[in-house]
């Protein structure tokens, strides 16, 4: 690490408060340990005074509930160099702030850019973005700046029929997604996004730069799906590419309760998760018209002529005819999950346009079909709130290959569909109404779904199960909520915690304790 050489003429640094006392040293310190010289530090530290710094801060709020919070960082933080992000570490450990590392910021409680103390900055990947894509090995190198839709067009430039096992939003960034598991359309098929990765390099607390093989094999088990914001800053993942068919299959389906949507769905819950593995077919369910609308999509990894009989065979109830199905590519396929017209030219996924919602969601894991009242209260829940949807995701094919143990992401076999319940609003007033129903949909739930723990998925985030209100990370109340995410993998994260940031530097309100307030 170099020493900056230029002089910076920060107007801000001339005043005498405390925090702009901070500010100053801060910088002091970074620019005495980072390198490359060439980029000048207004381009990579902002402070709240600086012209850019809400626009920054904002381009990646995803959730406008966390948009005008009084949570507001000392300074942004951009890093256009792994330099700067060794110096961002090391710099606020010393000067006692705590960080927050943004990727995508698609955190459904807005992690990665608040924080319920005062003092913290944020450190934000966003011109950390390369991709490398090697058609030859069938690998990957993408910074964690960048955005899952970035990498599937960079996949589908060389390679169409090549992809990768992720979520279906491209605007999701790489550096929380797949540390926190990530799924998408082709789980069933090659498990989860975390399941793909083969190397990882991360920052340490000390500023080290480690890869899979310095960092050993227990710290690279644990970014893999427990997290990355609790042991350190992900600077890339190393991913393994899957082969696709040249020809993937869609339908559409839409449903509402008088065209048979209840008798429908009770056999979905039967069947989908023991279909071909080929085959991925979830169920949303929303509001059309003052009715429940049920609406049955599906990916199918082969041409029509093989889905056709295999619907035929297996769930003939939904009526499909040849004119229902339509075949494409894999990267139509991400334009079609995310909301595109399939002809729609892929350069859309490298887009990122600011988000106008509030939302709110909660998970579970559901391992017995549920019965016909049960669901029947559940839509009428839905039907009476605005906004309000679900979406029922089937598990099976490789998930249940896959041990609970071999990454920290636990929920495998036995479980047959998760849910995510979600309501999205645009009148930020009446937020309080829509968490409120939310809540009283997820209490309504429990009869229903997994039990001891009842699961959750980290991924969507949830503060309401639970929440560390320091860094004095207390273990026994984070293994309530720890347990739900983790099941029996919560113990040996605590482990891998206590082992690479004992001092809990990167801690947040719902990052893995260390095993040193154990009571
Ligand atoms: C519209 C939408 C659609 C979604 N669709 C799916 C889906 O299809 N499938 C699915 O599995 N999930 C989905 N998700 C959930 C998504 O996977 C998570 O919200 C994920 O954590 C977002 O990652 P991010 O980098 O965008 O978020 P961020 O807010 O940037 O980060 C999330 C967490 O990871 C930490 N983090 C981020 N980058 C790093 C890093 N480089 N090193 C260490 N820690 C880091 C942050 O500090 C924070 O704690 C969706 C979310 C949204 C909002
Ligand atoms: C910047 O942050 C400091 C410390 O929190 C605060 O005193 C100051 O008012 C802020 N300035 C702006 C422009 O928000
Ligand atoms: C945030 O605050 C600004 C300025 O007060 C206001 O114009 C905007 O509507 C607010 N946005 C949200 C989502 O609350
Ligand atoms: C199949 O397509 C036809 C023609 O578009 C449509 O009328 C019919 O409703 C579709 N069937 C199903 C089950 O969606
Ligand atoms: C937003 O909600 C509040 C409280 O319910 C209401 O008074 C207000 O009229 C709403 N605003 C809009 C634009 O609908």
């Amino acid at each position: 690490m170099g020493i900056l050489l230029f002089y910076l003429p920060l107007i801000w640094l001339s005043s005498s408060s405390p925090s702009h006392a901070l500010q100053q040293s801060f910088v002091e310190c970074f620019s005495s340990y980072s390198s490359p010289q060439s980029i000048p530090i207004s381009k990579v530290v902002f402070t709240n005074e600086s012209a850019s710094f809400s626009s920054l801060l904002h381009q990646s709020i995803r959730n406008l509930r966390f948009l005008n919070t009084s949570s507001k960082p000392l300074f942004l933080v951009t890093p256009f160099h792994e330099s700067h992000v060794q110096a961002a570490v090391v710099c606020a450990k010393k000067k006692g702030l705590q960080l927050r590392v943004r990727s995508g910021g698609h955190d459904y409680e807005g992690l990665s850019y608040l924080s319920s103390q005062s003092q913290f900055i944020v450190l934000d990947l966003t011109n950390l973005r390369s991709i490398d894509v090697d058609i030859e090995t069938e690998t990957a190198s993408v910074e964690t700046g960048a955005t899952l839709g970035e990498f599937y067009y960079r996949i589908a430039e060389k390679s169409l029929i090549h992809g990768f096992p992720a979520g279906s939003c491209p605007t999701v960034g790489v550096g929380g997604h797949i540390s926190g598991g990530g799924f998408g359309t082709l789980f069933r098929k090659h498990g989860l996004a975390a399941d793909k990765v083969i190397d990882a390099k991360i920052v340490d607390f000390n500023g080290r730069i480690m890869d899979r093989n310095t960092m050993g094999e227990e710290l690279f088990w644990a970014i893999r799906g427990g997290g990355g914001a609790s042991f350190g800053v992900i600077l890339s993942w190393k991913l393994k590419l899957v082969s696709l068919p040249p020809k993937l299959t869609i339908f559409h389906v839409q449903k509402t309760p008088k065209q048979g949507a209840m008798q429908l769905f009770q056999k979905w819950q039967r069947i989908a998760y023991k279909l071909d593995e080929d085959l991925f077919l979830h169920v949303t369910i929303g509001v059309q018209e003052q009715t429940i609308s049920l609406s049955f999509v599906a990916l199918f990894l082969g041409p029509i002529e093989k889905l056709i009989p295999l619907m035929n065979t297996q769930f003939p109830e939904l009526g499909l005819q040849r004119e229902n199905y339509t075949e494409m590519n894999w990267i139509q396929s991400i334009l079609f999950f995310a909301g595109f017209p399939i002809q729609t030219p892929p350069q859309i996924l490298l887009k990122k346009p600011l988000s106008n919602a509030f939302f709110k969601a909660k998970s579970d894991f559901v391992t017995y079909p549920i019965p016909q009242n049960g669901l029947e209260g559940l839509w009428n829940k839905v039907l009476e709130e605005e906004g309000s949807y679900l979406i029922l995701t089937p598990y099976g094919g490789k998930m249940s290959q896959i041990s609970e143990l071999e990454t920290p992401f636990p929920h495998r076999k036995g479980n047959i569909f998760g849910i995510q319940y979600m309501v999205s609003w645009e009148n930020g007033s009446e937020s309080y109404k829509h968490l409120s129903w939310i809540r009283e949909v997820y209490a309504y739930m429990e009869p229903y779904v997994s039990k001891d723990p009842r699961g959750a998925y980290l991924n969507y985030r949830d503060l309401d199960l639970g929440r560390n209100y320091g860094r004095n990370v207390r273990y026994e109340e984070a293994k309530v909520w720890g347990l739900k995410y983790y099941k029996s993998n919560f113990e040996r994260l605590v482990r891998v915690k206590t082992k690479v940031d004992p001092s809990n530097f990167f801690w947040n309100e719902q990052s893995i304790p260390t095993s040193l307030y154990r009571s």
